[in-house]
C-alpha cells in the first residue's frame, strides 16, 4: 500500500495506536536512545520525539523512529491486515523482490521546497541522536537511503550505510568494497573521480526497507519499493550530483566521497546489528554540497543493535526481507524442494529432501550469492516435518537427525563476510585491506541421511518411523469416537 510520504505514515499508526507523541523535552545526547530501547524492548508503539534539546529553533525538531519495529507495522506497510503471519508476510515480500515496478521521473516535489548549499549546509540542524553511550559521535545516517550509481552501468544502488556526522559539513561512513556502494566506489577510486552520493530522510519506509535488503546487485531499489507500495516511486533530479531522490522525501544530503584514503577521517565506534559495537577506524567521508528539505522536515533514524531477547526495527525488517531474498536466491539457481526459509541471524531452511547431497546443495547456492555478504553464516536445513519456527522442533532434529562423524557438519573456511562480526579477529576484518570480513561458514544438515541401511521392519526405509504420529487407523478411531471419551 502506498503511502505519499513519511507523514502520511505517521498519520495511518497513529490512527491505528501504534504511535506515542514524546512532549517532554528529552536530550538527543543519549537520552533518546535510552527512551527507544526501553520501548523497543516492551514491543511498544513506533516514536515522534517533538521536544529535543537544543533543536527548538532549528530547521528540523523532530524525530520519528520505530515505524517498522513489529511485524504488524510491517503489515500495516504493505497494506496487509494487522494480525498477518511474519510468513505470509514474507511471502508477500518474496513475490514483490520478483516483480520490481518502474519509477516515475517528475520535474520537482516538496523535497525542493528548500534548498542550501556552500557554508550555509549545517548537519547539526537536523536532530540527530547519539544513540549508544559509547558511539563517537551523532549518527546521522541508521534509517535512510544511501544513493549511488555505477559509473559503467548506470544502475542506481540505494544501500543503508551508517553515518556519524564529524562536522557541520562531513559524514564518516562505514563503506565495505563488497557492498552495492562500494564495489562502485571502486571503480570511482579507479577513475580517480570523487563518488557522488545522496542520501534520503524520510519517505515511505518502505524505501528504507529495501535499501537495507541485500537484493541482486542489478536490481535498482526504487524498483523494489515500488512494488513495495504498490505504486511508482516518483523522483526528482539532485542539485549537485547526478542523482535522483524521492520528490516527497522529508530530507536529502547530497554529497562527494573523496577517492583518495588520505581524505579518509576518523569514524565510529558505533552500536552495532550484532548486539556489539564495532571498532573506530580511518574511513571515508561524504563531504556535503547541498541540503534539500520540505518546510519543517522530519528526521528518520532507529536505534541500531539487537538486543538478543528483543526485536529492533532492523531486526525485525531483516527477518522479513532477508527471509525472501534467501528463497529467491535457491528458486534462481533452481534448488529444488525448497519449502520455507528463515535467515536471520541463522538461516534455517525446509526441504523435502529428494537426493543425496541435497542439503550442500542448498548451503552452496546460499554461499556463493552477493547477500552472503552479512549472511549465512550458519545454515540449517530440516525436513518438511520440522518446524523451523519452534526451537524445540529445531533442537529435536538437531538432536536426532545429526551426526558429526558422518559428515552432516560441514567447514567453509576463508570465505567474505561481516566485518562487524565480533567473533572475527579484527586484522582479519580490516574492509578497506581486504574488502570484507572473513568468516568460517557451516553447514548443518539435520535431514535423514539416505547413506544408512535400509531396515526392513521400518518399511525399508533408512530412518525409523516418528513414534510420535499416531497411525491411521487410531486416528481415525479416536476422532470419531473423541466425545465419548467425555475428556474436555
Ligand atoms: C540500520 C542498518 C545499518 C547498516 N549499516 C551498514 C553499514 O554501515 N555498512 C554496510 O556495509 N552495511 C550496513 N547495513 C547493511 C546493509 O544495509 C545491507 O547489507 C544492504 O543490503 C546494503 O545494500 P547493498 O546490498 O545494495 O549494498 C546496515 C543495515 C541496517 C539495517
Amino acid at each position: 500500500m502506498a503511502y505519499k510520504n513519511l507523514r502520511e505514515w505517521i498519520g495511518r499508526l497513529e490512527s491505528e495506536g501504534e504511535l506515542s507523541r514524546v512532549k517532554t523535552e528529552v536530550d538527543w545526547d543519549e537520552e533518546i536512545g535510552a527512551i527507544t530501547r526501553k520501548v523497543y524492548c516492551k514491543r511498544g508503539p513506533a516514536l515522534l520525539f517533538e521536544n529535543i534539546k537544543d533543536h527548538k529553533d532549528t530547521i528540523s525538531t523532530k524525530l520519528f523512529t520505530g515505524g517498522l519495529q513489529t511485524i504488524s507495522r510491517l503489515a500495516m506497510m504493505l497494506g496487509m491486515p494487522k494480525e498477518a503471519h511474519i510468513k505470509d508476510v514474507t511471502e508477500r515480500v518474496r513475490q514483490c523482490f520478483k516483480n520490481p515496478m518502474d519509477v516515475k521521473q517528475v520535474k520537482t516535489g516538496p523535497v525542493k521546497e528548500n534548498v542550501i548549499t556552500g557554508a550555509d549546509v549545517d548537519l547539526y540542524q537536523f536532530p540527530v541522536p547519539k544513540w549508544h553511550y559509547l558511539d563517537g559521535g551523532r549518527y546521522i545516517n541508521t534509517f535512510c537511503g544511501v544513493v549511488t550509481k555505477d559509473p559503467e552501468t548506470g544502475i542506481t544502488n540505494v544501500g543503508l550505510y551508517r553515518g556519524m556526522i564529524l562536522s557541520k559539513n562531513k559524514i564518516g561512513v562505514l563503506l565495505v568494497p563488497g557492498q552495492g556502494w562500494g564495489i562502485h566506489y571502486l571503480k570511482y577510486q579507479e577513475l580517480k573521480k570523487p563518488m557522488p552520493v545522496a542520501i534520503v530522510y524520510g519517505y515511505d519506509d518502505a524505501l528504507v526497507f529495501s535499501a537495507a535488503a541485500s537484493l541482486p546487485r542489478d536490481l535498482d531499489e526504487y524498483r523494489v519499493t515500488g512494488a513495495l507500495r504498490g505504486e511508482p516511486v516518483e523522483l526528482v533530479k539532485c542539485e549537485t550530483v547526478d542523482l535522483e531522490v524521492p520528490a516527497e522525501a522529508e530530507i536529502v544530503v547530497e554529497g562527494y566521497i573523496s577517492p583518495n584514503p588520505d581524505d579518509w577521517e576518523m569514524e565510529g565506534p558505533f552500536g552495532e546489528y550484532t548486539g556489539y559495537y564495532g571498532e573506530s577506524a580511518k574511513r571515508p567521508v561524504i563531504e556535503v554540497s547541498c541540503i534539500t528539505h520540505r518546510n519543517e522536515p522530519i528526521f528518520r533514524g532507529t536505534l541500531e543493535g539487537m538486543d538478543h531477547n528483543n526485536p529492533n526495527e532492523d531486526s525485525s525488517i531483516l527477518v522479513v526481507s532477508l527471509s525472501a531474498i534467501a528463497k529467491n536466491i535457491l528458486e534462481s539457481q533452481g534448488v529444488p524442494g525448497v519449502l520455507e526459509v528463515s535467515a536471520v541471524p541463522i538461516t534455517f531452511v525446509k526441504i523435502k529432501k529428494l537426493f543425496r547431497g541435497h542439503a550442500k546443495q542448498v548451503a552452496a547456492a546460499l554461499w556463493g550469492s552477493s547477500a552472503a555478504q552479512y549472511l549465512f553464516k550458519f545454515v540449517i536445513v530440516v525436513e518438511e516435518d520440522t518446524n523451523i519456527w519452534n526451537r524445540r522442533a529445531v533442537e529435536g532434529a538437531l538432536s536426532y537427525r545429526v551426526n558429526a562423524a558422518e559428515d552432516d557438519i560441514v567447514f567453509f573456511p576463508g570465505t567474505f563476510g561481516s566485518v562487524l562480526d565480533p567473533s572475527t579477529r579484527i586484522k582479519d576484518r580490516d574492509e578497506m585491506r581486504f574488502g570484507t570480513g572473513k568468516w568460517t561458514r557451516i553447514l548443518i544438515d539435520a535431514t535423514r541421511n539416505w547413506d544408512y541401511e535400509k531396515v526392513p521392519e521400518w518399511g525399508g526405509q533408512v530412518y525409523p518411523p516418528s513414534a510420535t504420529a499416531l497411525s491411521e487407523e487410531q486416528e481415525e478411531l479416536v476422532n470419531r469416537r473423541w466425545r465419548e471419551y467425555g475428556i474436555d
